[in-house]
């Protein structure tokens, strides 16, 4: 399903991340970037060695709700957005507020190097716990929020796992265009 706000699309995906051609493919990081489960694992073992190679020479990791890039190594991205979302704590620790800046930072971070592309998996919602659809909302907030400026970035993909996954942002989305006047549907297939 795809959507229009400014010049940006915003496209709705299901599938693997790690085979999704956009220049930027975020990964679901942990603060010490050392691979793990889930996105990251799947990342790194697509990618290659190479990635980790890289994460090893950032100093100071990468701090919840903050983004640092990577090569992509053999993926078919230009390069690897590593941002660290929070783990679920109840929903009274900030984590909506450390949620929204993890896509934030690797929403600045792609505009900073000129990419124009960019694919976000659902960030917490696996190892971290995050409730899927608080985690859809915040997510959709955060994207839509930075899309009313003006971006480099022509497409914003978010790459669902699962059929219900899809579903959440699927209905959201359709829901925001009631409220958000500068949202359009461009075309229903997925
Ligand atoms: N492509 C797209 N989405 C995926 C993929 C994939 N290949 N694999 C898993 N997902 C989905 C999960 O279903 C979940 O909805 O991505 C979402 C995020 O799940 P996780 O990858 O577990 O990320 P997160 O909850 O942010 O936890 C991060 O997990 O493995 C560790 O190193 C990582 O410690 C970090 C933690």
């Amino acid at each position: 399903m795809k959507f229009q706000l400014n010049q940006t699309t915003i496209r709705l995906h299901q599938g693997d991340i790690t085979q999704v051609a956009a220049e930027a493919i975020v990964n679901a990081a942990n603060s010490a970037l050392a691979s793990g489960g889930g996105v990251d694992g799947a990342i790194h073992r697509v990618g290659g060695p190479a990635i980790l190679a890289e994460c090893r020479q950032i100093k100071g990791g990468c701090p919840t709700g903050s983004a640092v890039s990577t090569t992509a190594g053999r993926l078919p991205a230009q390069r690897v957005i590593h941002t660290v979302g929070p783990v679920w704590q109840g929903g009274r620790k900030q984590e909506a507020k450390l949620l929204g800046s993890a896509y934030s930072a690797a929403l600045f971070l792609a505009e900073e190097e000129g990419l124009t592309s960019i694919a976000f998996p659902a960030l917490s919602t696996g190892a971290y716990g995050y409730p899927a659809e608080e985690a859809c909302a915040v997510a959709l907030a955060a994207v839509l929020g930075h899309l009313q400026w003006e971006t480099v970035l022509r497409e914003v993909i978010f790459v669902l796992f699962s059929g219900r996954d899809y579903a959440l942002y699927q209905t959201h989305l359709q829901q925001l265009l009631a409220t958000e006047p500068n949202l359009r549907l461009l075309a229903n297939e997925a």
